[in-house]
């Protein structure tokens, strides 16, 4: 039996292969409370027009190497907002910096009414922020079901874990078929499915995902580009980086394009695949 050193109830990971049973990795039922658990505001104190996430000014990099230079961005509630931009814009940078993971050296954030400038990656997590990492990052000797569980490390609502289990595998039905085997025996593919998982299984107000579909065949790229908006129907929403421009702009609602760390245009999707900047840059029209 896998150690669980956080506040996950231990039972619900799965026993290693030679103790494995269905029964053992088998769900409880739905709590019925839970979709109303993720309903953003129960307190009221806060605008729902007033965007999720609010950038201002954010400035940060790697050491002496200034990377972004005064970035302002919106995700407003249960939206879908995409970044794009060539290699190198900074696009990583500016979601890790979101994560806690790259410090910002000037400008701030706020979060759902909170600033979370300066906060540390597992604050930022609890604040309800998960991040889907670039190449998925999965822990290649634990299974599915196991890798979808530690994205939940922080919770302790038993009822709402296997609720959002259930929520996964119903966008991602190959999951539950390969639950119990190692997460490394997935294709590309379904890893990047576990990894999303896995960031839902925080439950998040907002997923950030980094490179949906770099290197993933394209009805692959499709079919996780629409489980977005079966994620985007649970009250959360996604900020959005990807390289095919026109699937990120089809998808999202709104858009950003950075430039050497700074935002160069950004607008509503639609309206900016049909800006010509975009359509010269990015779509070779
Ligand atoms: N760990 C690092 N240390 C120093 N420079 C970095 C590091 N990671 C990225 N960079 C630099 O930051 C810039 C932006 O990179 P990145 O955010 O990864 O861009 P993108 O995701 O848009 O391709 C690049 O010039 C890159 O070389
Ligand atoms: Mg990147």
């Amino acid at each position: 039996m896998i150690q669980v050193p956080w506040a996950i109830p231990a039972d619900l990971f799965c026993r290693t292969k030679v103790e494995s049973t269905s029964a053992a990795c088998s769900h409880d039922r739905l709590d019925p409370q839970a979709a109303g658990r993720a309903a953003p505001d129960a307190d009221g104190s806060r605008s729902m027009d007033e965007p999720l996430l609010r950038v201002r000014g954010l400035e940060a990099g790697y050491g002496d190497v200034q990377v972004l230079w005064g970035i302002d961005l919106d995700v407003p509630r249960n939206t879908i907002v995409s970044i794009v931009g060539s290699n190198g814009a900074g696009k990583t940078t500016l979601l890790l910096t979101l994560s806690g993971m790259v410090r910002v050296t000037r400008g701030s954030w706020e979060f759902d009414g909170k600033d979370l400038t300066g906060r540390s990656a597992s604050e930022i997590v609890k604040e309800g922020v998960s991040h889907v990492p670039e190449g998925r990052r999965l822990f290649k000797a634990l299974s599915v079901r196991d890798n979808l569980l530690l994205g939940a490390y922080h919770r302790h609502d038993r009822p709402g874990i296997l609720h959002d289990f259930d929520f996964v595998y119903s966008i991602f039905p190959i999951l539950k078929e390969r639950s119990t085997q190692d997460a490394s025996t997935l294709s590309g593919g379904e890893q990047q499915m576990c990894a999303i998982g896995r960031g839902i299984m925080a439950r998040p107000k907002l997923l950030i995902i980094d490179e949906l579909s770099l290197g993933l065949a394209p009805a692959v790229a499709e079919a996780l580009a629409e489980s977005l908006l079966k994620i985007r129907a649970q009250n959360m929403s996604v900020l959005l980086v990807e390289q095919d421009v026109a699937t990120a702009f089809e998808i999202s609602d709104y858009g950003y394009v950075l430039d050497s760390g700074r935002v160069s245009l950004h607008g509503p999707s639609r309206e900016l695949l049909e800006k010509s900047a975009v359509r010269d840059a990015y779509l070779g029209m």
